[in-house]
């Protein structure tokens, strides 16, 4: 019967596998994005695209953050064989059977591991992808996934989390650099003394997204934004992120081959004092290609507090924020999720 056919498709009745799936569940069907007032508009204006070998990049970047929040980034200076072992490897691993997933599932009280997005819990409808966190070494997870052949993964990761790191260094003093004359490495102590924000933390999400039935319906990732100073994402060549831009409506953005997509997360809004828009962003899915995206979440050494830069703050400028640090606004996203900004806010804009 359907229903013992259907029992056979839930592994531990949490987890659904939606690569068995040929009609979408009702636990999975949110509202059509064709009726959302935001849906998808025509529209011209598109995601700016940098070369960071361009000398005029510092401005380009300063302008899309302040007017979009995201930005995709080429001449970024990751070799292109190691965006592509990523991608393989992460197929390779949301490839594996789900029994065999599950043995490196995120515990509840863990970051790291394989499973739903963990803002999962503030939406009544489930998500249409599955999701692998890794939070520092990821060892014991990869051993559980590949018991034989662990270690190209583990250095694998190691390898691209360094990379990106030295890319999100750089990317942070371009930011930062356009948003007052003379922001300098004494205004950003945490930076370090030599400015290459050593002590920074953080976290790698694969993502993906199976083919479905009824893409109209489902949803990869609903709208969010990022808890961080800043995401690298990596997107394979499907398309399936789109950003919002006020005034504007969802916005797709086109992968563009060897390119990545920077977002400005909630800590950089703080950090700006409001002058750069943490970018609300979604993942739909669709019917035909399966799709895998690649995050770099960025944020500040657990022990710093973020707030807004004082040379931006003068007597015409109140600060908008108080100080946080990135653990005690994941807590506070973790309670509020889209509320969590406006709980740390001071006053409003003059
Ligand atoms: C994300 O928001 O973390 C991922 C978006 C995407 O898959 O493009
Ligand atoms: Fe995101």
């Amino acid at each position: 019967s359907d229903a013992v056919r259907d029992h056979s498709l839930l592994v531990d009745h949490k987890h659904l596998d939606l690569n068995l799936v040929n009609e979408l569940p009702d636990s999975h069907a949110w509202t059509p994005l064709n009726d959302n007032p935001s849906g998808d508009s025509c529209t011209r204006e598109s995601v700016p695209i940098i070369d960071l070998n361009d000398p005029n990049a510092q401005n380009l970047i300063g302008h899309a953050c302040k007017t979009w929040g995201v930005f995709q980034v080429t001449k970024h200076g990751i070799p292109i064989n190691l965006l592509n072992d990523i991608e393989s490897a992460g197929m390779s691993l949301f490839s594996l059977p789900i029994q065999q997933k599950l043995k490196a599932a995120r515990s509840p009280e863990g970051v790291s591991g394989y499973g739903v997005a963990r803002i999962s819990s503030f939406f009544p409808k489930r998500m249409w992808s599955e999701g692998f966190t890794i939070v520092g070494s990821p060892l014991e997870h990869a051993r559980q996934l590949w018991p034989q052949d662990y270690t190209k993964f583990c250095d694998l990761i190691e390898e691209y989390e360094k990379e990106m790191k030295k890319l999100a260094g750089k990317l942070m003093w371009l930011m930062l650099g356009s948003l007052s004359l003379g922001i300098t490495k004494e205004d950003v102590k945490w930076a370090g003394p030599k400015g290459d924000f050593k002590g920074a933390g953080a976290v790698l999400q694969l993502n993906y997204y199976p083919t479905c039935s009824d893409p109209n319906r489902a949803m990869g990732l609903p709208a969010h934004t990022d808890s961080t100073l800043l995401t690298i994402l990596q997107q394979s060549n499907i398309s399936g992120l789109q950003v919002l831009r006020e005034g504007i409506g969802w916005v797709t953005v086109p992968p563009v081959h060897g390119a990545l997509v920077v977002n400005v997360g909630d800590l950089l809004h703080i950090l700006s004092n409001g002058s750069y828009p943490n970018v609300t962003h979604r993942a739909v899915v669709n019917r035909t290609q399966h799709r895998l995206s690649i995050a770099f979440l960025y944020g500040p050494p657990s022990s710093v507090q973020i707030s807004p830069l004082s040379k931006l703050v003068d007597h015409g400028h109140l600060p908008l924020y108080r100080p946080v640090t990135w653990s005690e606004y994941l807590g506070t996203k973790a309670k509020l999720f889209n509320k969590a900004l406006s709980s740390i806010r001071l006053c409003d804009s003059l």
